[in-house]
């Protein structure tokens, strides 16, 4: 048994559990590259039961938390989650002090934490974004599984300089780099600035994760969401990879462009359905 393996209750509580170890790499990795400063960003991940209860005592919740929206449909799912305030820089030197998992109680209204977020810490205060976005992507996608926010640093500044029009933003993305339009053929979809940590901006952001995988948050950053960690993480680097380009042409002439003609032959030859409304062929 490794040294980081402790015992608890009679069941081992592992930073060795590959959600956790997930959850740790992850948020090290977005820090890395700028995207998660201070305490920016959150991650949430839905997890089974049964490799849950493998590493965690899963009979005797820690604590239980009161949630300030209902989410009964998530009763009795378990979720990794990022700690609110917590600093991605940290997560990797000390997981159970930064991530937490726990259960949506029988009724929806509370979760009970089973694991982390020591010293009475909460979780991330986008959990009403999250667990609504959960809500809506399982309605549509059986295999969802992750909801991901962080403040990519190009994505944030096109919102200052580009349309916030969610068709035309998609389609910039789209012009910016060829293999935009096969990653996401669903495109991008844009809210409202809106007040963070809030229900509100939970309903707003959930009710565009009915048609899309992506919801932009002008001036504050990207809420993305996937089956695995890899497809959502490489969504939002597809993303934040266009947005730089975009950035980096920042306004300068533009001599040749990727045309409607080739973005649609680009679908066609990749077999992926562009969303409706963006080409003109
Ligand atoms: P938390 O530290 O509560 O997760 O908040 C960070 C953030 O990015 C808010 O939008
Ligand atoms: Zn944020």
């Amino acid at each position: 048994m490794s040294a980081s393996v402790i015992e608890s209750k009679g069941y081992i509580a592992s930073v060795e559990a590959p959600f956790i170890r997930e959850m740790s790499e992850i948020t090290h990795h977005m820090w890395s590259l700028g995207w998660d400063e201070l305490n920016g960003g959150n991650v949430s991940c839905l997890l089974d039961e049964e490799e849950v209860a493998r590493y965690i005592n899963i009979r005797e919740p820690q604590r239980t938390i009161k949630l300030t929206f209902p989410v009964q449909e998530l009763a009795g799912k378990y979720f990794i989650v990022t700690g609110s305030g917590k600093y991605f820089r940290n997560v990797i030197k000390d997981p159970e002090a930064n991530l937490g998992v726990l259960r949506v109680s029988g009724s929806g209204e509370s979760v009970e934490v089973l694991w982390g977020l020591r010293s009475g810490a909460v979780p991330t205060s986008e959990l009403p974004s999250h667990f609504m976005s959960h809500i809506e992507r399982l309605k549509v996608d059986p295999s969802h599984r992750i909801v991901l926010h962080t403040h990519a640093t190009n994505v944030i500044a096109m919102t200052f300089t580009h349309d916030l029009d969610e068709l035309k933003f998609t389609k910039t993305l789209w012009e910016m780099c060829t293999e935009c339009l096969v990653v996401f053929p669903d495109g991008v979809s844009v809210i409202p600035w809106m007040v963070p940590g809030s229900s509100e901006i939970g309903r707003a952001t959930a009710d565009k994760m009915k048609d899309y995988r992506v919801v932009i948050w002008p001036q504050h950053g990207i809420f993305v969401t996937g089956a695995t960690m890899d497809a959502t993480f490489g969504l939002v680097e597809t993303i934040e990879k266009a947005a730089m380009v975009y950035n980096l042409i920042g306004g300068r002439e533009i001599k040749q462009k990727i045309t409607d003609r080739q973005l649609a032959d680009l679908a066609a030859a990749f077999r992926v359905t562009p969303k409706a409304g963006i080409l003109e062929v």
